[in-house]
């Protein structure tokens, strides 16, 4: 029997979000014949009804390109949406009603929404109020509990090692201490494996508080053994022992309105008020965001998109795709949110990095 789905892309933007919305769409109508609906910028078109139907607009030729051909917002809670009021102030109305209306206004059986924390913890939400929802796991940052990988991870590893790369160039030629500061909120996912997969010799992730003293003896034994310069990579929420992360910015509006950022120079300045090494900072910033998914996320993104599609034709509702063990799974929405992956400090690739002698600056 014919369904219609709806479909919204909720967050921060990342690699892979048009490579999902693609699986859908072609699972959906070419296996299924069911119709799809994107909502435009996450849920602001929810809130304001403003769509797009698939059966007029095409997917072919997005599989590779970056962002999302519905766009999105990292602002709008429907739970607490900003409105302005008569008398030109903004304030927090909870539009979930109208949502639910503009869903069975469309003959929208199912909802499946793409996004990180904020985006699915709405989705959880809803699922309460009785709409059958099914997650997608997006971000970056790699932090959603309940799956080993989120889309747009892999793609963000390989902007920042291939940064990680090209700084080794600078830092040879110059005999200095190259920081690299990458994303991650306060998880240490993209600093990990970009740090070990470019090489780097000190990694510093929120998850390890380090001790600015060690960061300097590792570069001085870096000096000592001949090798005249170092590579730094740090997360954005990386923090020395006993201190705090560094904010950039607050977004007052934003439904979490911290900005993580400023590390690096904070740390470059540190360094050079102990040791002689002279330090330079890049920070990589939005452009692990941006760019055709890799290969990796291509396929990820395929299986998240076509495996929601199949988990709505098995009946479930309120659940997220996950991949768990290389698996594709449905896993409780409730058990992916409100709880970040954070890297275990004695997990796998933390000890290989310190077996080959990369600091962890504890
Ligand atoms: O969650 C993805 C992410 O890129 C984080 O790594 C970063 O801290 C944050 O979003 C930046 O958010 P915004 O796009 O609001 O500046």
């Amino acid at each position: 029997m014919s369904k219609t789905l709806g479909i919204l892309t909720g967050g921060g933007d990342c690699p892979g979000l048009n490579a999902v919305i693609r699986a859908v769409v072609k699972t959906a109508m070419g296996k299924y014949g069911w119709n799809v609906i994107g909502f435009r910028d996450g849920f602001r078109g929810l809130v304001k009804n403003d769509f797009i139907d698939f059966s007029c607009v095409s997917v072919s030729g997005i599989l590779d390109k970056g962002g999302t051909i519905l766009g999105s917002s990292n602002k709008d809670n429907p739970f607490k949406f900003i409105v302005m009021n008569e008398n030109g102030q903004e304030e927090f109305v909870d539009m979930s009603s109208k949502c639910i209306e503009n869903i069975k206004e469309n003959g929208i059986e199912y909802m499946i929404m793409v996004g990180g924390d904020g985006t699915l913890t709405s989705a959880r939400d809803f699922a309460r109020m009785g709409v059958k929802v099914i997650g997608v796991p997006k971000t970056i940052d790699n932090d959603l509990a309940g799956t080993d990988l989120t889309f747009g991870f892999m793609t963000a590893v390989d902007t920042a090692t291939d940064a990680v790369d090209k700084l080794h160039s600078t830092a040879e030629s110059h005999q200095r201490a190259m920081i690299l500061e990458v994303m991650g909120r306060n998880a240490g996912w993209i600093a990990l494996y970009s740090g070990l997969a470019g090489g780097a010799d000190v990694i510093l992730i929120p998850e390890i508080p380090y001790d600015i003293d060690k960061v300097c003896d590792a570069l001085r034994r870096r000096e000592a053994s001949g090798k005249h310069f170092s590579i730094i990579v740090v997360a954005e929420g990386a923090k020395p022992i006993g201190g705090d992360v560094v904010i950039r910015q607050i977004v007052e509006d934003s439904p979490d309105p911290i900005r993580l950022g400023g590390i690096g120079n904070k740390l470059a300045v540190d360094i050079e008020k102990k040791i002689k090494t002279e330090t330079r900072v890049t920070v990589l910033g939005y452009l692990q965001r941006g760019g055709h998914p890799n290969a990796q996320d291509r396929l990820i993104c395929t299986e998240y998109g076509a495996g929601a599609v199949e988990a709505i034709n098995a009946g479930e509702s309120g659940v997220m795709v996950a991949l768990v063990n290389n698996e594709i799974k449905t896993i409780p929405l409730d058990q992916a949110v409100n709880k970040l992956k954070l890297v275990d400090p004695d997990s796998g690739y933390v000890q290989i990095a310190k077996d080959i002698g990369v600091s962890f600056g504890n």
